[in-house]
């Protein structure tokens, strides 16, 4: 195995190399518990001087597999898998924020993560500070605070689909020296390796593209190995932990503090663990994902360009785009395509959004992107019906808006059912 390999080979043959008899692709490992034969054995797995798998809520063989193929594909030391994306973001913030500490966030994030810090999170103490990622790195660092221990942005922001400026947010994160926490869901490691752009910590909801089949909720936390946790900010990863009798993570495990301490300290008392059922879909997943997020972006863009010259279409948001904000960032980040995700305004408004939906034939509705699929969605009539105007448009959901999240079937088919749900639409 060789970190020296393109995308498409750790994609296939990374994270696992079975010996001879072994399974040829790594097993679903059903099993709660590992035997042993000693106590000495079992105290060195408590003590943390071995990490042979002993309860699968802290590690699995099927798990770590697809822990190793994910790290491998992004550039970093080491990975976490967890039960659902939220718990992935969720672990990432406490692992290294407590009560009475504050992170800097971009605005333009999933709904989920933007509740989970709007809402959640305050309630545990830790105060959360949104920024409009396109503000000047003057007016992004002024929400800094001395207590500030992230800033947390998206790739591809959900369901905006702005570009970050990873320039901009690395040196923003470097000069401010806390770690820059990045969401890669959209753009996947094929798309973009945020580590080689400045992140310190990746998170994925592997529910997307990664499992990219629809079968698995399921997230991972992937750590770069390169931020200094012995910067004066962080006691947590440096000073002795009282439940591994004063162990201290960045002198112990150096690069892979951070990943060791997510797992043994918050897996083990939080618990949201993968099933290893799903590791071994997400694992499956990733052998496919360079093929078909590329087929994904191709369609993508072939769809936004045949849809902004469309009567019944006031607007196309996709940054593959030339007209797009964001096009410049996609063109400098995210170079071998834009990923799936789109959306557009439809003449007619809210009515003919709900009949564009539901005429679809062989674009499916379904709450979800991500999928070999195609799927679709009017947000104001669906997922964000609760909500008042004001509220939708402070949330970016217009009543016009379509999303779509493009498959990978042929072109010409998504393109002709597009076809006949706006003739559908407009009548
Ligand atoms: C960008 C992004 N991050 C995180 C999540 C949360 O992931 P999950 O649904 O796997 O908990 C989602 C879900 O849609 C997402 O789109």
């Amino acid at each position: 195995m060789s970190s020296e390999w393109k995308q498409e080979t750790m994609a296939v043959q990374g994270g696992y190399s079975p010996k001879a008899t072994e399974p040829r692709i790594p097993a679903i490992c059903q099993s709660t518990t590992f035997k042993f034969d000693s106590a000495e054995h079992v105290a060195k797995l408590f003590d943390l001087e071995l990490a042979d798998p002993m309860y699968t809520r802290i590690s699995n063989p099927t798990t770590d597999a697809f822990e190793k193929k994910i790290a491998m594909m992004e550039g970093g030391v080491a990975a976490l898998a967890t039960s659902s994306g939220q718990a992935a973001t969720s672990l990432a913030i406490l692992n290294i924020c407590r009560s009475g500490q504050h992170v800097v966030a971009a605005s333009t994030l999933y709904g989920g993560t933007y509740s989970l810090f709007a809402n959640t999170l305050p309630k545990m103490g830790i105060e959360i500070s949104f920024v409009d990622p396109e503000a000047s790195a003057e007016v992004i660092a002024a929400a800094f605070r001395p207590e500030t221990r992230c800033l947390f942005a998206e790739t591809i922001g959900n369901p905006g689909l702005n570009v970050l400026d990873f320039e901009k947010f690395s040196a923003i994160a470097k000069q401010q020296q806390v770690p820059l926490l990045i969401d890669n869901t959209f753009a996947t490691p094929v798309l973009c390796r945020p580590f080689e752009l400045g992140a310190d910590i990746v998170i994925h909801s592997a529910t997307k593209y990664i499992d990219g089949h629809a079968t698995s909720v399921g997230g991972v936390i992937i750590d770069g190995g390169r931020f200094d946790w012995e910067c004066g900010k962080f006691p947590e990863l440096t000073e002795p932990d009282a439940s591994y009798h004063g162990l201290q993570y960045s002198k112990t495990f150096g690069p892979a503090a951070y990943i060791v301490k997510a797992r043994v300290q918050l897996m083990r008392d939080l618990g949201p663990t993968p099933a290893p059922q799903n590791s071994f879909l997400f694992n499956h997943g990733l052998t496919s994902l360079p093929l078909r997020i590329e087929r994904h972006s191709e369609n993508a863009l072939a769809l936004a360009k045949h849809l902004f010259l469309h009567p019944s279409v006031s607007w196309v948001n996709y940054p593959g785009l030339e007209s797009h904000k964001s096009y410049a960032l996609g063109q400098k980040y995210l170079p071998l395509g834009c990923s799936g995700v789109m959306t557009f305004g439809i003449e007619g408004g809210h009515e003919a959004g709900i009949k564009f939906m539901e005429a679809c034939r062989l674009i499916a509705l379904v709450v979800h992107v991500g999928d070999a699929r195609s799927c679709v969605l009017h947000p104001a009539s669906t997922t964000h019906r609760q909500l008042s105007e004001e509220q939708q448009q402070a949330s970016g959901v217009t009543a016009d808006l379509i999303r779509l999240s493009v498959g990978i079937e042929h072109i010409d088919d998504i393109i002709a059912d597009v076809e006949q749900a706006l003739e559908v639409s407009q009548n």
